[in-house]
Parts: C-alpha cells; structure tokens; sequence
C-alpha cells in the first residue's frame, strides 16, 4: 500500500482580535490570569457576513491547494473536521465544496473535536492508502465566539476558545519511506459529558427551552481539572504509540504540532518527552484553543517559519472532547 503525503497547507483567521483586556470589560476575569493558567494573550473571533465555518476552511483550503501546485477540480474528496458547522444539518463539507465550486465529489465531516483534524486526516490517509483517491483536502474550522457564555458564569470556558481554519491536501508519496508513516486513534465515551454542548440535543422532546437557555446548558460545559489530567496523560502516550510503530525515539522528533489547549499541557508534554522548546510549536498566545483548527493553523505556521524541512520527522497529536486523542507521523 502507497503513503500519503501532505502536498500543501495553509490557514486562515479572522482579522477580528480579541485581547484578554477585552474579555476583562465582558466578565470578571483579568489578563494575568488568562495567561498565568493558559498562555492565552489573544484570540481571533469571526466577523458576522464575511466569515463562516465553512468559508473560512475554504479560504485555508485555497492556500493549501496553491502550495500542493493543484485546482479545486483535482480534489477527490473533501474531509471536513469541525464542531461548529454552520447548520445543524448538512454539514459544512458539502458547503465548502460548494464556496470552492467542485461538483459531485464527496464531502464528508467529522466531528471528534480537539481531535477532529488528526481523525479527518487518517480518514483521508485511508482512502489514499488503498488507491481509491488522489488528492483528498481536509480540513479543521471553527466558530466558537457564537456560542460561548461572556457572562462570569462561562469565564473557565469562554476565555481559552478561538475561531479560524487550517487546511492540508494529501497526494501520494512517492516513496513508502516517507508522507504519513502512521495514524493512532483513541476514544473514552465514559467522559463524554466531560467537556460537551449538551443543548440542544435529540434526546429531548423539546430541544431548545427557555430553561436550557436560561441555565446556560447551550454553552459549552467543561471540566477543566479532569480535561488537564487526562491530557497529560494521553498526549505524551499517543505520541509514544506513534514513535514506537515506526521504531523512533522522542529524540528523534524534529517538529511536534500538539493540538494548542493550554500552555501549560504543551510546556508538560514537551518536559516529559524530553524535547527542546524549539522542537515544539505552540501559537495558543495568537489565537487560543480553536480545537479542529488548531493543529493545522500550526502546522501551517511552522511551515510559513521554515521550521519543517524535507526529511524531518513531524509529530501530530491532539486531546480533546470525548474524550478523544490521536496522532500522526510523518516523515516530511
Ligand atoms: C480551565 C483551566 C485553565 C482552569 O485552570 P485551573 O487552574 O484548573 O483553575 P480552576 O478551574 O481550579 O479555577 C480556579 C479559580 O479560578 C476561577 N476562574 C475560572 N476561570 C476564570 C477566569 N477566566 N478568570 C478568572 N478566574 C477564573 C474559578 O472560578 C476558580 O475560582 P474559585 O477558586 O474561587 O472557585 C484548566 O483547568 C485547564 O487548562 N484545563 C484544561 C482545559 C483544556 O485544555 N481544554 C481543552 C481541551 S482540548
């Protein structure tokens, strides 16, 4: 079987920035301690009629399409990750193939949160693997600013969430010792209400009351000491996972793209693998969690940096809702 590879990547974020200051004038919260507990300074937040879930995947497909040398007419399929999709239903893959003007390819979301983009891209990587497809674009996007508490009530939550995309296409590598090396994929349903939306749901006769509304049950829920706990855990494991299926050691890893959750799970997780500051990206003081973005806005940046170069071992991981975890390595 043929590896994939990640032929282009680009991303995407609002030009709206949302300072820890500005937060300070909605809720009761400061500066210093966004940063102290996150690492967070600011954040995108989409802007009403210019940006959408799915607009903003295709303006960061757009890149990623430029970089790989291809049209949108050469995609086979399109994998969408995100947990704000524009509708309830259909998804915001069938949305972007549209902003892109692809007919009749299919368009498939995934919804795993966090981990969202490293599900999507082992999805694609599948396809790719058994000669079905070529090039597949995948994609993380999200709005969270729509849907978040800005009262004191939501500050745990409201304050570490951001908006923006990122977006890669896969082709196929032309040799089996490099492109995507491995995909390792987890899930824990028992935390599911954990970190969750829980309104409104099917699984009420009435989805949407004044009550939900009123006890803020639409926004997101999250607790914040048993999310961190299990991070730490199962990011430093997935990584494991990954570099022992293909024989390496954490020395080895010349990049690693953690998915941005807090600073403080990132600082963690590149102590306990051992790894240089510089040998781990983190962006979370531009742009906060944007959860199935995240991991391709940094990517997407550490390219724009020239911190990837051909040859060097990239390691791809995230931790989320779910609860979920999962990484990818890749030989560049
Ligand atoms: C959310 C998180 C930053 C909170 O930090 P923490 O050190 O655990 O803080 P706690 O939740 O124990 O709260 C400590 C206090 O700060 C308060 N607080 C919470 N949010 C606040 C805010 N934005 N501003 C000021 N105070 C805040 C709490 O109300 C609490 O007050 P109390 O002691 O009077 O009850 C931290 O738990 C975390 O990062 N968890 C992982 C989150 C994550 O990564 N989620 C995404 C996963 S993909």
């Amino acid at each position: 079987m043929r590896n994939s590879r990640i032929a282009g990547v680009g991303h995407y974020v609002p030009e709206r920035v949302v300072t820890n200051k500005d937060l300070e004038k909605l809720m009761d919260t400061t500066d210093e301690w966004i940063r102290e507990r996150t690492g967070i300074v600011e954040r995108r937040y989409f802007v009403e009629g210019t940006d959408t879930t799915a607009n903003m995947g295709a303006r960061a497909a757009e890149k990623a399409l430029e970089m790989a040398n291809l049209q949108a007419e050469d995609l086979d399929m399109i994998v969408f990750a995100t947990l704000s999709p524009d509708y309830v239903f259909p998804g915001s893959g069938v949305l972007l193939q549209r902003e892109l003007g692809i007919k009749e390819i299919p368009a498939l979301d995934v919804r795993n949160q966090c981990s969202g983009f490293i599900y999507a891209l082992s999805v694609a990587d599948q396809f790719i693997k058994t000669g079905m497809y070529n090039n597949v674009l995948v994609v993380g996007s999200e709005i969270h600013s729509s849907g978040l508490d800005f009262s004191t009530r939501g500050r745990g939550v409201s304050v570490i969430f951001g908006d923006g995309a990122g977006a890669v296409v896969l082709t196929p590598s032309q040799s089996s010792e490099s492109g995507i090396l491995s995909t390792h994929l987890h899930a824990d349903g028992e935390f599911a209400e954990e970190l969750a939306v829980l309104d409104p749901g099917s699984n009420k006769q009435e989805r949407l009351t004044h009550e939900m509304i009123d006890e803020g049950t639409i926004f997101p829920h999250m607790n914040g000491n048993m999310v961190f706990k299990h991070a730490v855990t199962r990011f430093p494991e997935v990584i494991e996972e990954a570099l022992h299926k293909n024989g390496y050691k954490p020395a080895d890893i010349d990049m690693l793209i953690p998915h941005q959750a807090n600073l403080r799970i990132t600082s963690y997780i590149q102590q306990k693998m051992g790894l240089p500051v510089d040998k781990v990206m983190s962006n979370i003081h531009k742009y906060g969690n944007t959860t199935a973005a995240s991991v391709p806005i940094a990517l997407s940046e550490a390219m724009e940096e020239g911190r990837i170069k051909e040859g060097d071992l990239v390691c791809l991981a995230a931790f989320g809702s779910g609860f979920t975890w999962a990484s990818a390595l890749i030989r560049w």
